[in-house]
């Protein structure tokens, strides 16, 4: 057995950043990871550009059962920390759109960056290794070979398995007595009966998508399965099994259409869509509004209805890909059972819970970096 100070579970944003800041503020911390590097999902993150905090971040951009849970973290370590940080270690970085920000090279610049951080701290980081059972009896947790009086969960949800991830956090949760939300696929793309779905694979329009009350509007994309694209993945999110998604592809519509019935009587309903859309779309809009004749002989109550379908196309997804192409996990460890403060347990001392794990979740665009890096955070400086 070796003896620790603290032992985190998991070697990716939220372990590191806890590992990281608790060794620097003098515990011995050890990381335990079953993968054989740290950081794989920082890694593969924003197209390999890791999209790390989002300068907008506040705590409305995440989903819990408790939504007031996040912002006591969120408050004390900041996009703007995390950013000083990125700078600290000469990571180039840009703005994107919406307040993403992206470094401006290879994303394992922030895996290396946060590897130094721990190195600081004199963190020691053994991968390939299995959590197992773990024991728990006078105050001190006893994880694979190591013992300590702090053990840190922050082996994330299981989404994207075929990179290693799983659900172990849950399970060693409600080993220890903490209630789980049950998890869901979140961010991840909406499948479609072969009925609602449009052969338009590939083809990606802005819209404004909304699901479980909420809007989001950024592109959506029709894929073979049914519907993705920024937009779609955000509202997934907020979806529930049985509930529609409603797209509004034009806004206007109503008044686009007499405005191209007036100056084109001649053209059917698809050539007026293609002014706005892109061609594949509008022929099979055109056809699912089904309106044969010309502009010029279609009535107003016709047109309106076209423009009604243009404002709100509905579907009703037949369920999502899964946690194979979930970019998060919703869901996860309640934040009952945690302190906002520390993410300690409140009903086991020394038990803590951080990252994806938690059922805190962001929305697209570099929050869920930055409810790892401030959870982490929180934990850290109180180990
Ligand atoms: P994370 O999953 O990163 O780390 C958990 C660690 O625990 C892993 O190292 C894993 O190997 C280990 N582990 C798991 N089970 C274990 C077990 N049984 N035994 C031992 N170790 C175990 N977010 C964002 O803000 N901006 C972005 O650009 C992206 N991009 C993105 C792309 C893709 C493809 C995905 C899948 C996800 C994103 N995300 C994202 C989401 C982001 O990656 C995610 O929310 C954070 O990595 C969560 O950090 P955690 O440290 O909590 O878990």
């Amino acid at each position: 057995m070796t003896t620790h100070d603290a032992i985190v579970l998991g070697a990716g944003g939220a372990g590191l950043m806890a590992a990281a800041i608790a060794g620097q503020g003098g515990a011995r911390v050890l990381v335990i990871d079953h993968a054989p590097k740290p950081g794989k999902k920082i890694l593969i993150s924003g197209g390999g550009r890791c999209n790390f905090t989002n300068t907008g971040c506040e705590p409305a951009n995440f989903l819990s059962e408790n939504p007031h849970f996040a912002k006591s973290a969120l408050n004390r370590y900041t996009q703007w920390d995390f950013l000083a940080l990125i700078e600290a270690h000469g990571i180039a970085w840009h703005e994107k759109t919406l307040g993403q920000l992206f470094c401006d090279g290879s994303a394992r610049a922030v895996v290396a960056m946060l590897l130094e951080e721990c190195a600081k701290g004199g963190v020691e980081i053994r991968l390939e290794t299995a959590i197992g059972e773990i024991g728990h009896g006078d105050g001190l947790f006893r994880v694979a070979g190591a013992v300590a009086p702090a053990l840190v969960i922050a082996t994330g949800g299981p989404s994207i398995p075929k990179m290693g991830a799983t659900g172990v956090a849950y399970d060693i949760a409600r080993r220890f007595g903490l209630a789980v939300v049950p998890p869901r696929p979140a961010l991840v793309p909406l499948t479609l009966s072969e009925t609602e779905r449009l052969e338009l694979s590939g083809v990606a329009v802005p819209a404004v998508a909304e699901a479980g009350g909420a809007r989001f509007a950024e592109a959506a994309l029709f894929t073979h399965r049914g519907l993705s694209g920024p937009a779609v993945l955000q509202v997934s999110s907020y979806w529930r099994p049985g509930e529609a998604v409603v797209l509004e592809l034009l806004a206007d519509a109503g008044r686009l259409l007499r405005e191209a019935r007036a100056r084109m009587p001649r053209a059917g309903l698809k050539a007026a869509l293609a002014e706005h859309l892109p061609n594949r779309l509008a022929e099979a809009l055109a056809a699912r509004i089904g309106i044969a004749r010309e502009l010029g002989n279609t009535p107003d109550a016709e047109l309106d209805r076209a423009a009604g379908m243009l404002g709100a196309l509905t579907f009703h997804p037949t369920g999502t890909e899964g946690y194979a192409k979930a970019e998060v996990t919703a869901g996860g460890i309640a934040t009952d059972a945690l302190s906002s403060k520390t993410m300690e347990a409140r009903a086991v001392s020394g038990l803590y819970a951080i990252g994806e794990a938690v059922d805190v979740t962001g929305w697209l665009g570099g929050y869920n970096f930055q409810w790892a890096w401030s959870s982490g955070w929180a934990a850290g400086v109180a180990l």
